[in-house]
């Protein structure tokens, strides 16, 4: 997605997008003494909820813009950063990366890349939690609501594990085209590349929901990692 171009449309494209359920789905990993940084936080929506819940949320995000919009929303500390050059001075209990973020990674050295980067700002006992998107096939769905529809057209490749989406959104008699790239990561592609760098995969769940295991034909996936350190603990 062009996040600059975006950025000051996206709350309302995703206004129906359901962040207060995510945040829910959040709080069973968190507790309130907990240093939390959201990596890829775009405009702050995850953020500023756990906020209210008296949460502290640090923010990353290497789109400008987007930050910018966070920036009205939030009271910590934010960072203009890539997720694969990261240079944060501090350590978090829990780190969390919602909505796809990671998709935005283009293979698998990419992915592990990342997890070294952020295992090294994770404390010990510490989490990460992501949430993957995980699409089955391709596709074509409009949705609309007050003054403005949105039709989002997708292919999946299988073989490439690549998701290419078309999204044009439409507010009053403008339209907006976007296009993006994902790189889907399978469950195994993922505990791999955890492995790899000394971490491991916890626990894989579906559609924010703790009582339903993630598995390949989930929609969506979030993964709750560890340091590998502490498995025998478990
Ligand atoms: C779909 S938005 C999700 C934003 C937010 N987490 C949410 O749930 O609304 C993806 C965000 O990831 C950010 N992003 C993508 N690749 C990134 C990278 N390599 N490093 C840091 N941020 C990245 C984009 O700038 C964008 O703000």
């Amino acid at each position: 997605m062009e996040y600059k171009k975006f950025a000051q449309y996206y709350d309302q494209f995703y206004k129906n997008k359901n962040y207060v359920g995510e945040v829910q789905f959040l709080l069973n990993f968190i507790t309130k003494k907990d240093k939390v940084l959201d990596v890829g936080c775009g405009t702050g929506i995850h953020a500023s909820l756990l906020e209210k819940n008296g949460i502290a949320v640090d923010g990353v995000d290497m789109n400008l813009e987007m930050l910018n919009v966070a920036k009205t929303r939030l009271h910590s500390k934010l960072y203009l950063q890539d997720i694969l050059d990261l240079d944060i001075p501090k350590k978090y209990d829990v780190i969390i990366s919602m909505f796809a973020v990671i998709n935005h990674l283009k293979d698998t050295l990419e992915l592990e890349q990342c997890f070294r980067n952020l295992k090294d700002i994770l404390t010990d006992q510490g989490k990460i939690i992501i949430d993957l998107h995980n699409p089955q096939k391709s596709g074509k769905k409009t949705d609309t609501f007050d003054n403005m529809s949105r039709t989002m057209e997708w292919h999946y490749d299988k073989n490439t594990k690549i998701e290419e989406s078309k999204i044009t959104f439409s507010i009053a008699d403008t339209q907006y085209i976007d296009h993006h790239t994902f790189r889907i990561f399978t469950i195994e592609e993922v505990k791999q590349c955890c492995q790899n760098v000394g971490l491991y995969v916890k626990e894989v769940y579906e559609n924010y929901d703790v009582d339903k295991c993630g598995t390949a034909s989930s929609k969506n996936l979030q993964f709750v990692i560890m340091k590998e350190v502490f498995k025998e603990m478990d």
